[in-house]
């Protein structure tokens, strides 16, 4: 159990109302938690301060080589004013596979949840309750030690910060047109793909760009080898109703675990639909597409939560999925997902964590 000093701001800023048309990790609350790591100590000074800029040598490792970890989850205010965390003890699993991979020193499962639930009870009048919005919980590691060569570090700085969040997407739950990308890629089997770490998204950002240029919201990448088989979209996971079954690339090392798309998958499962985690080719894809096989497509990630896809791109054919609106099978898994998130529909799977 961690021994958390709590160190009030003395310049609160003002939480925004229902008014406010919260978009995606922009404003941030007033606290943030933060704990040092020394080689031969372990983890030191767990500490709530004051939500604001660090100090960093120009020299600290992260700068130059990238050394650092990232998570995502969400926070929400039920109806009768309870805390609910959503499945973090995937993403405190997932933090540490990461770690594992980074070289990053792992953090003890039971002070990472006691971090977050703290600093989200502390700040629990941030949480906004209208519909599609809550509170983003960002916790993060950064190597720390000045130093040039190449080697992982000595110190690092573990840190959460909380961010009110409405939709990541502008489109809200309309759907999105998606990008297959066939120059660039994110990631390789054996690489750093299947962890959550920057260098996975500063690997997007050209492809990205170009899409967004042709008018395309997000990069559908394929596999780093051949190009051919489907892989994930950067910030979601991505799944296909293909007559009928559910199908997702399957986890192969340079995807990344979803904890939203773990949910998609045992929700379908639990509503006894046929689902394959198996690989797509995109030629399987096009196949679908020409024939009308493919009836459904749909991203899932923790920020986007449930994102239905309604146009995919690939080369120079576009195609549109169903009548190009938000299909049946991708409402009724929003409409779940969101609802145990916001305690509205029972949770019968014990996904929610309460904080009191
Ligand atoms: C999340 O879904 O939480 C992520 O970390 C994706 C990020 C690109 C916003």
């Amino acid at each position: 159990m961690l021994d958390i000093k709590f160190i009030k701001t003395g310049n609160p800023k003002p939480i925004p109302g229902p008014e406010n048309p919260l978009v995606f990790g922009t404003i941030f609350t007033d606290h943030m938690f933060v704990m040092d790591y020394t080689e031969g100590k372990g983890w030191h000074d767990p500490r709530i301060e004051p939500y604001g800029p660090i100090s960093l040598e120009p020299a600290a490792m992260v700068f130059h080589y990238g050394q650092e970890m990232f998570e995502g989850l969400k926070a929400y205010k039920t109806e009768d004013g309870r805390i609910l965390m959503f499945r973090p003890d995937k993403n405190i699993e997932r933090a540490n596979n990461s770690n594992r991979r980074l070289m990053i020193p792992e953090i003890p499962e039971e002070d990472f949840l006691q971090a977050m639930k703290e600093l989200v009870r502390i700040e629990q009048a941030w949480i906004p309750t209208k519909e599609g919005t809550s509170l983003y919980i960002r916790p993060f590691v950064i190597a720390t030690d000045p130093f040039l060569g190449v080697r992982p570090s000595f110190t690092y700085k573990f840190m959460i910060i909380l961010s009110p969040v409405g939709a990541y997407y502008p489109e809200g739950l309309d759907p999105v047109k998606i990008w297959i990308e066939d120059e660039y890629v994110r990631a390789v089997r054996g690489g750093i793909g299947e962890a959550k770490t920057g260098g996975n998204y500063v690997a997007s950002l050209a492809a990205q760009m170009k899409a967004h240029e042709e008018g395309y919201s997000q990069v559908l990448w394929l596999d780093g080898v051949e190009r051919k088989y489907i892989e994930e979209v950067g910030a979601m996971n991505i799944f296909f109703k293909i007559n009928g079954t559910v199908v997702t690339p399957q986890l192969n090392g340079s995807i990344l675990p979803g904890v939203t798309r773990r949910t998609c998958v045992e929700l379908c499962k639990a509503w006894g639909l046929p689902v394959e985690e198996r690989k797509v080719s995109v030629q399987e894809l096009e196949e679908a597409a020409r024939t009308g096989a493919l009836e459904e497509v749909w991203g899932s990630g923790t920020a986007a939560v449930i994102s239905p896809v309604g146009h995919l791109r690939y080369e120079d054919e576009v195609f549109q999925i169903g009548d190009g609106g938000i299909g049946e099978l991708s409402q009724k898994l929003y409409d779940t997902v969101t609802g145990i998130q916001l305690g509205k529909i029972e949770d019968t799977f014990g996904w929610t964590v309460e904080v009191k």
